[in-house]
């Protein structure tokens, strides 16, 4: 699809369509009257006659509005002006591109992106415009034998903005925008496949097809070569499985070559069977879902290197699958991590933290600024947090507040969570240096709390990502999250957030 922005009157636009809002109760705005005006009163009196009272959700198609170039006119409900903030602007968004995605039209003019929203500035509202409509014409069909059809495909979007002086930052913040979304795409994609398709190895394989693309520099260590690094916590993970572990690495330099990256750590579980602590079987297919860490710091990379972005990333991805095989790790085995650290397994469930803490290990070598490390932890955080606000702990308070902004600048919002001493002794062991449970009492804190022991080295992040990483029920599917908080974070720190 095309995208691009103009400003101009919306009643002399050539367009297939142009969308203008309309508050709750039944006042126009701005491009709206606009058109009315043009129409002489033709839009307000459709509103007078309740065919469109603005209600938020709610929408009216016009064809052949008199006195203007469009072919069409969609009316857009907003709901209440006082209560028009961000999250009433995306929802906006996404009602007027499922709506003209059902009309005949081939391209749309939208005005909704020139209503102003609290707090936010234009290019803000274009970034999200392109965001949210790429997630909403999203589809992810490629098992179906017959895929859905639109009447006619929307070819291209354009957004309007009240003045000229605007058009110039809102096309950084298109491409931003598409950039974003890019990424958002990908990580949903790989979130959706299932697991038999989406192993470790194809997951190097997308990492490799990802570097050649965009002349990155891509590393895939083998089991040999982790065992030589003393990875024997990563290793576990994989016994009991016959696909092979891998341990990807992408770097992307975007900065000043002595400049330190800052680096992205997923969570690459291809699937999550608890292994030989195994899962009850309820639900337990969208344990595929569970490499979405890994898939967002490849889609937040992929968006960073379509920007162009002058920082420097580098992305590790640990990547296994868990599975209860006759060589599996047992409740009570004991593991040496590449920190030298051991760790008794007393759930083999719990190995996601197996995985990321000899990664985080191995950052170290990268001399990092900053490392965040994403991944589907915890059940325990769904059930403190739900599927809203994904966790958030740090061993830095300007990081943690950092992250935060982002989220909230990118409508994909973390909440921080504590991280102090106290948790540590949840996780005593008898018999090693650490246990991979702290009991079910403070879960996500105590997984947070076992990777810290990890990270001491450098500032670090971690977002646990269990509640919103993808959606159950009918709408089951990856979310891309939080690939819209990483890539605001990231823009933020090459200073080009507007
Ligand atoms: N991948 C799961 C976490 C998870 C569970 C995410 C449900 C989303 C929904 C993780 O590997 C896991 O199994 N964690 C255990 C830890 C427990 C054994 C300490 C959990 O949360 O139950
Ligand atoms: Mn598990
Ligand atoms: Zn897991």
């Amino acid at each position: 699809m095309e995208f691009s922005i103009k400003s101009g009157s919306p009643e002399k636009q050539r367009s297939a369509c142009v969308v203008v809002g309309v508050f709750e109760t039944r006042k126009l705005t701005l491009p709206a009257e606009l058109v009315d005006h043009a129409a002489s009163g033709y839009l307000a009196e459709i509103v007078r006659r309740g065919d469109m009272d603005g209600k938020a959700g709610s929408t009216l198609l016009l064809h052949d509005v008199p006195s203007t170039l469009c072919d069409r006119v969609l009316l857009i409900g907003l709901g209440k002006e006082k209560e028009f903030r961000d999250q009433a602007y995306c929802a906006a968004i996404r009602c007027a591109v499922k709506a003209l995605s059902e009309t005949g039209a081939a391209d749309g003019t939208l005005f909704l992106t020139e209503i102003a929203v609290k707090k936010r500035s234009s290019a803000w509202r274009i970034r999200q415009a392109a965001i949210v409509a790429q997630e909403t014409l999203y589809r992810f069909e490629q098992f179906k034998s017959k895929k859905s059809e639109l009447r006619r495909p929307l070819r291209k979007l354009t957004f309007a903005v009240e003045r000229r002086g605007e058009l110039a930052p809102g096309e950084e913040a298109l491409a931003q925008g598409l950039a974003i979304a890019a990424g958002v795409a990908l990580a949903r994609t790989m979130g959706n496949l299932p697991g038999n398709v989406c192993t470790p190895t194809y997951l190097a394989e997308t990492a490799q097809q990802l570097a050649s693309e965009h002349g990155l520099d891509c590393q895939i260590l083998e089991r040999e070569e982790m065992e030589a690094l003393g990875m024997g916590s990563l290793l576990s993970v994989a016994k009991g499985s016959v696909q092979a572990p891998k341990l990807i690495v992408l770097q992307y330099q975007g900065g000043r070559q002595d400049e330190k990256p800052l680096v992205l750590v997923g969570k690459g579980i291809t699937f999550d069977s608890g292994g030989i602590s195994l899962k009850p079987g309820a639900e337990m297919d969208e344990m595929k879902f569970d490499m979405c860490g890994a898939a967002s710091v490849l889609g937040t990379l992929k968006a960073i290197v379509q920007m162009k972005l002058a920082i420097n990333l580098t992305v590790i991805v640990p990547s296994a699958e868990n599975m209860p095989g006759g060589a599996a790790s047992k409740p009570g085995d004991i593991v040496s991590s590449m920190s030298g650290q051991t760790i008794e397994i007393l759930n083999t469930d719990a190995e996601g933290r197996l995985l990321l803490c000899d990664a985080l290990t191995y950052a170290e070598r990268f001399k990092p600024a900053t490392v965040i490390d994403v991944a589907t932890l915890t059940g325990a955080c769904v059930i403190a947090l739900g599927h809203v606000a994904s966790g958030l702990f740090a061993n830095d308070d300007g990081l943690a507040r950092d992250l935060l902004q982002a989220g909230d600048e990118a409508q994909d919002r973390a909440w921080q969570m504590p991280l102090w001493d106290d948790y540590q002794d949840l996780l005593k062991s008898n018999f090693a240096d650490v246990a991979n449970i702290g009991g079910r009492a403070g879960g996500a804190v105590s997984a947070a709390c076992f990777l810290s022991r990890f990270a001491k080295k450098y500032d670090w992040a971690h977002l646990d990502i269990a509640g919103t990483a993808w959606k159950s029920g009918a709408d089951k599917g990856a979310t891309g999250r939080p690939v819209g908080l990483l890539a605001h974070y990231l823009i933020a720190r090459a200073g080009k957030l507007n």
